[in-house]
């Protein structure tokens, strides 16, 4: 096995898998209010599918995966996927962004099966603020699902913020604080402008988050484990970590190694591109492992080499929580 790389000589080792489309959560960046037209059952791939296409991607050389949603504990029996996915050997890590609100019910039989760790989305410290962010979540439920994903040893914890001016920037020392006092790993993401009204006005740079926390002390850069993006840095005496992950002001697609399959078993090289390789039909057919591999090796030569969100181009074609973050 040679590993895999697209035709700008990244390596690709990490396969993004939604799950579904659906979310018990509306939050103001991600989604409209009225909600997304969902899609039907019958098009969303079964574990099993996804399974042949997690196990394919490996024997390419993926060797992380992440489950991701709309909201990946809404689908009944994810710890089953979990279970399939970890008996896949070359697969060295599992992991799970969620926005916690069911991680109470579900962080232990998730550990059992095989999860690694989790990525949770919390942008506020403040229960009416959670609710008008999320429109109607409940605060209490994902600090519940925090604290059972610690008690689990889901560990390390991440907490995503989405860094909004004039919402939750005011918190911006909070969030850093629990990098000291909990030990958790903190990253403020810019908020990419899918929904353009809104992304223009809170729009928040990250070097102006990061000069704003120099009154907590100095930022060490520090290397911390992940698969992404995020920059890391360490406030004194923190366990945890701050991290910063700038799709805009400082774009990352040179250093991308990452494919998602969509809930409807597209390969999506690119969040941000709308190039796909249908996968779920050629599944349905029926179709060699092998044969499949080629599809996979196809949608990696397909990769573009970045995104062009600066210049304001934001896909059309499905909104963000269908690709999954
Ligand atoms: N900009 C930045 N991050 C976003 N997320 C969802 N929508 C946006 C956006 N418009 C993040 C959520 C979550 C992850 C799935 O994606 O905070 O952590
Ligand atoms: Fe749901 Fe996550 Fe989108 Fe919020 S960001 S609506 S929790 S999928």
């Amino acid at each position: 096995m040679t590993g895999l790389s697209d035709s700008f000589q990244r390596p690709i080792d990490y396969l993004r898998i939604s799950v579904t489309d659906r979310c018990n959560l509306r939050c103001v960046y991600c989604m409209p209010a009225e909600g997304i037209n969902l899609l039907r059952h019958e098009d969303i791939l079964s574990y099993e599918e996804i399974y042949q296409v997690a196990a394919a991607a490996a024997e390419l050389g993926i060797k992380k995966v992440r489950i991701t949603g709309g909201e990946p504990l809404v689908r009944i029996g994810l710890s089953r996927l979990v279970q399939m996915l970890a008996k896949i050997d070359t697969i060295d890590d599992i992991a799970l962004t969620t926005n916690g609100t069911l991680l109470a019910k579900y962080a232990e039989e998730l550990k059992t099966a095989g999860l690694r760790r989790v990525n949770i989305s919390l942008d506020t410290f403040e229960a009416d603020k959670f609710k008008q962010i999320t429109r109607g979540g409940n605060l209490d439920d994902v600090l519940a699902g925090i604290e059972a994903a610690s008690a689990a040893g889901l560990n390390p914890i991440k907490i995503n913020v989405v860094a909004m001016a004039g919402i939750n920037d005011d918190e911006l020392l909070d969030f850093a604080r629990k990098t000291v006092e909990n030990s958790w790993h903190v990253r403020f993401i810019e908020h990419m402008p899918f929904n353009r009204e809104m992304a223009a006005s809170s729009f928040v740079s990250i070097n102006e988050l990061r000069e704003r926390l120099a009154v907590l002390g100095e930022l060490e850069p520090c290397t911390f484990k992940g698969n992404g993006p995020a920059k890391y840095y360490r406030l004194p005496q923190a366990n945890g970590t701050i991290g910063f992950i700038t799709p805009i002001s400082d774009h990352f697609c040179f250093h991308c190694n990452r494919l998602r399959l969509t809930a409807d078993g597209k390969l999506r090289p690119c969040l941000l591109s709308e190039r796909e390789t249908d996968l779920r039909q050629p599944l349905r057919n029926g179709i060699s492992a092998e044969e499949l591999k080629k599809l996979i090796k196809k949608a990696v030569d397909s990769k573009p080499r970045q995104h062009k969100l600066a210049r304001g181009c934001v896909p059309q074609d499905r909104p963000f929580s269908q690709v999954g973050g």
